[in-house]
């Protein structure tokens, strides 16, 4: 199910566009987990014809004139920026921190392949693994993204579940990445997700991920469940202590799309000069244009939730 704030920004948006379902919109909250600016423009499609979307669910919705051709890869946040979040998750474990096709990568929160896809094709047979509860996004991403022969040639191991099963692989890993989940999660999985990792990590391991971190207080949108947008603030030092119990330093290198940090244990070489190589680029400078879609632009939600949804 949707965050409770999540379900009240839709039916802020069907009232607005003057839909009174109740119906429609309970219905909805199960089946579409997106940004707000997504329900308006599907609620706008459906507004002349609800019944359209009480009868055929998700699939009408992927389907609309309105969405993008390829429209599994709203599920990962805006699709016009889908090819460079992906490819650039790809580019700094490459050019900073030392992944090569021999290591074995953990991706957390493997959603629709935006990034898996890169992975898939550059690392050896069997060393991509992900953790994705969605199954359907899996699913697309697999069918649509990554396709039937890189699928048997890499052989891809994604498990599904929402309590970071991580031991379930059986695996050593070399590298785990979150992208985009510390943003989402609440404070309890980020200690579930160290403590999981440390567990299947060896001593050069290393961990990359993003995070939305606080310049003032956190931002706790829900402290217990998993929240879409708004995202959840968190300070950095949270993250160093979290990272801490299980004897892990964590440094920040730079905004690339979202704000990265790194987590290592103490001597990893690697990691330091990467952390160090990666901060002295002005990524702003450098990075592709952000680009908003239409659809996002025309709502009220640009500045206060769209933004966030990198
Ligand atoms: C914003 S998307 C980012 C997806 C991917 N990392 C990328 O960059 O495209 C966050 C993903 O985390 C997934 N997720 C949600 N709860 C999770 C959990 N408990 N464990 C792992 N992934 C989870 C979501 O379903 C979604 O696919």
């Amino acid at each position: 199910m949707l965050a409770y704030e999540t379900i009240a920004v839709l039916k802020n948006c069907a009232l607005r566009l003057g839909i009174k379902s109740a119906e429609l919109l309970a219905r909805m909250s199960d089946l579409y987990r997106s940004s707000a600016a997504i329900f308006e423009l599907t609620l706008r499609h459906f507004a002349a014809n609800p019944s359209v979307i009480m009868s055929q669910g998700i699939d009408v919705i992927m389907n609309s004139p309105s969405a993008t051709n390829k429209p599994w890869r709203r599920r990962a946040g805006n699709h016009l920026m889908y090819d460079t979040m992906g490819v650039s998750q790809l580019s700094l474990m490459t050019l900073f921190f030392g992944l090569r096709e021999s290591h074995k990568l953990l991706e957390i929160g493997s959603g629709p392949m935006r990034a898996g896809r890169f992975f898939i094709l550059y690392l050896d047979e069997g060393n991509y693994f992900g953790v994705e509860p969605v199954k359907l996004a899996t699913e697309l991403g697999l069918k649509h993204e990554v396709g039937e022969e890189l699928c048997a040639t890499r052989k891809p191991t994604i498990l599904e579940g929402s309590d970071y099963p991580f031991h379930e692989f059986g695996e050593t890993f070399d590298y785990a990445l979150s992208y985009s989940v510390f943003t989402h999660c609440p404070p309890k999985e980020i200690t579930t997700i160290f403590s999981n990792l440390a567990n299947c990590f060896h001593n050069k391991s290393i961990f990359l991920g993003t995070a939305s971190f606080a310049t003032d207080e956190e931002v706790i949108i829900d402290e217990e469940k998993w929240t879409h947008l708004p995202v959840n603030n968190y300070s950095f030092e949270r993250i160093e202590r979290e990272a801490d119990k299980v004897g892990m330093k964590v440094q920040r290198f730079g905004k690339v799309f979202q704000e990265w940090f790194c987590a290592y244990f103490d001597g990893n070489d690697v990691a330091i000069n990467g952390v160090e190589q990666a901060s002295k680029v002005n990524w702003q400078a450098v990075l592709p244009k952000w680009q908003t879609p239409n659809e996002w632009t025309e709502t009220s939600y640009k500045s206060s939730s769209v933004s966030t949804a990198q």
